[in-house]
């Protein structure tokens, strides 16, 4: 098994590598953050010229394991790899329900012995761990309930692609506490932008994370403040940014969460009184006319499409950077 380096360190005397500190890539905790902004730029230059990248995964394979429903993480991990010179198995989950057939551990060594790495899609975080640990090949989220870290690259590299940097960003974030969110502390926190964040009372983001960041904003002079006022929140905002009020695993809680969060609409009202410069940002899949209004989603000062298409460059070049190492096997 390989040895993993998950303990942070002091974050401001490293500089930029194309090794990442982690085999794996479970969250932002582990990332530092001069290896956010070298990712940034190899993203950059991938999406610029994907000829030129054409071969940085030749003759590796990887497994793309979800448990839970995916449009974007796994049409763009399987596009990527492709793109990239790699071939993606994906692994049916009513045939391989990771844990019930057999268990996450040996499903991890086996893959290991034919693939070069693995995408996994969980409820819960733990079982990406447990699959991570067991693994001798690099390891990504491409969700939990707990992290959605391959967002996160995709959100910041759009926020940077429009506004040339990321330092001092402000970013107002609307809605539930949830995955999403959690990565996009630690994103905001490690790339020093400012995140104002806005939750119905009782949907705060994980205190974990909370403090998990504190050191990290220290560092990065990123300001992570919370309130349950959305216009608040909006305030100097350059990127406003909702995700939906249902995650996937909370259905049973639907009707109470639609009336918890309906002052949490982005809507025209959002809009009209943002800055005029700022850009509307939301992960997909949104429920039109729920969490976000119609309008909104389609106006031309919505960036949702070009998030979406980041998730491809910016995977690229985590997929590039992971697979990049040497084998141990
Ligand atoms: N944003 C996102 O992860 O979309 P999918 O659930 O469709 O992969
Ligand atoms: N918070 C959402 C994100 C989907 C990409 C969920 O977990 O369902």
């Amino acid at each position: 098994m390989s040895k993993k380096k998950t303990k942070s360190k002091k974050v401001s005397s490293r500089k930029p590598s194309d090794s990442f500190e982690s085999k794996d890539f479970l969250s932002l905790k582990e990332l530092h953050p001069a290896n956010l902004e070298f990712l940034f730029k190899l993203a950059e230059r991938m999406k610029k010229d994907p000829a030129a990248f054409a071969s940085k995964l030749k003759g590796k394979s990887l497994a793309i394991l979800f448990q839970m429903p995916s449009i974007r993480t796994r049409v763009s991990f399987q596009v990527g790899i492709a793109e990239l010179g790699g071939n993606s198995v994906y692994v049916d989950p009513q045939e391989s329900p990771l844990g019930d057939r057999e268990s996450v551990k040996d499903i991890a060594r086996v893959l290991s012995r034919y693939c070069d790495g693995a995408v996994l899609r969980t409820y819960h975080h733990s079982q990406i761990e447990a699959f991570a640990q067991a693994a001798d090949v690099p390891v990504i989220n491409g969700l939990s309930q707990a992290h959605h870290p391959c967002q996160t690259l995709a959100d910041l590299f759009t926020i940077r692609e429009k506004f040339k940097t990321l330092s001092r960003i402000n970013i107002a974030y609307i809605g539930d506490g949830n995955n999403v969110l959690n990565s996009l502390i630690y994103g905001s926190a490690k790339v020093g932008a400012n995140l104002a964040v806005a939750t119905p009372r009782g949907y705060e983001p994980s205190e974990e994370v909370l403090k998990d960041i504190k050191l990290i904003t220290k560092e990065s002079g990123s300001k992570i403040t919370l309130s349950n006022n959305p216009f608040t929140a909006i305030k100097n905002a350059h990127a406003i940014y909702t995700d939906v009020w249902v995650s996937m695993g909370q259905e049973k809680q639907r009707e109470q969460r639609l009336k918890d969060f309906q002052p949490f609409q982005v809507s025209m009202a959002i809009l009209n009184k943002a800055p005029k410069d700022s850009v509307f940002m939301h992960c997909l899949p949104a429920h039109r006319n729920e969490e976000i209004t119609e309008e909104v989603i389609d106006h031309p000062r919505s960036v949702i499409f070009d998030q979406a298409e980041n998730r491809l460059h910016t995977q690229k070049a985590l997929l590039t950077i992971l697979l990049g190492r040497k084998k141990k096997r």
